[in-house]
């Protein structure tokens, strides 16, 4: 299967209810053959709308993230764990997360990325593993098969909590710095 029929079939999706309630599949966005994959919680009201990810209050911080550490978000790949909103952006349910996570499998390894990024606590204790904890591990690389994994601050976090910024800074820096070691730019 191709990206592209793996994201027709994600539009056509109802594994869970969420399917029937949104507006547009947000799939994701970006190079398909990127290095580096970052990785979120659900799309948003914006996200919703727009059929995109990140492209509400939240992305819009995280663009300034990128622009701060010369990360062009055009190279990279962008996208969610649930792949439809969840009514009123609550947390996403786990049987809502496991219904959708086979779509995220299969993008990832459509895609195959050396480095991938997770924003943010729910998309971090999936990947990662059960006992992540975001504000005691961000920033922290782990070796999961043949990826480079770590875990950054969600941007929705740092609009509510603008004391996390310099740590979310120091991470993204350090992605940077991976980056290039890795020739990634
Ligand atoms: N929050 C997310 O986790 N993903 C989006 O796409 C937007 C906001």
């Amino acid at each position: 299967m191709t990206l592209k029929e793996l994201k027709t079939q994600c539009s056509e999706c109802d594994r869970c209810p969420l399917g029937k309630t949104k507006k547009n599949t947000v799939f994701g966005a970006g190079r398909p053959d990127a290095d580096v994959m970052l990785i979120g919680e659900a799309p948003g009201a914006s996200e919703d709308e727009q059929g995109l990810p990140f492209v509400g209050a939240a992305g819009q911080l995280l663009d300034r993230y990128f622009e701060a550490v010369g990360i062009d978000r055009e190279q990279v790949y962008i996208a969610n764990m649930l792949k439809c909103r969840p009514p009123r952006n609550r947390d996403p349910l786990p049987e809502e997360k496991e219904a959708c996570f086979p779509y995220l499998k299969e993008q990832i390894r459509q895609i195959d990325p050396g480095i991938i990024v997770c924003l943010g606590r729910i998309s971090a204790e999936r990947l990662i593993g059960g006992n992540f904890r975001i504000t005691r591990d961000h920033g922290k690389w782990y070796q999961k098969g043949k990826f480079q994994i770590t875990a950054v601050y969600h941007p929705s976090l740092l609009l509510r909590d603008p004391s996390r910024r310099e740590e979310m800074l120091a991470d993204l820096m350090e992605l940077r710095r991976k980056m290039d070691e890795m020739k990634y730019l």
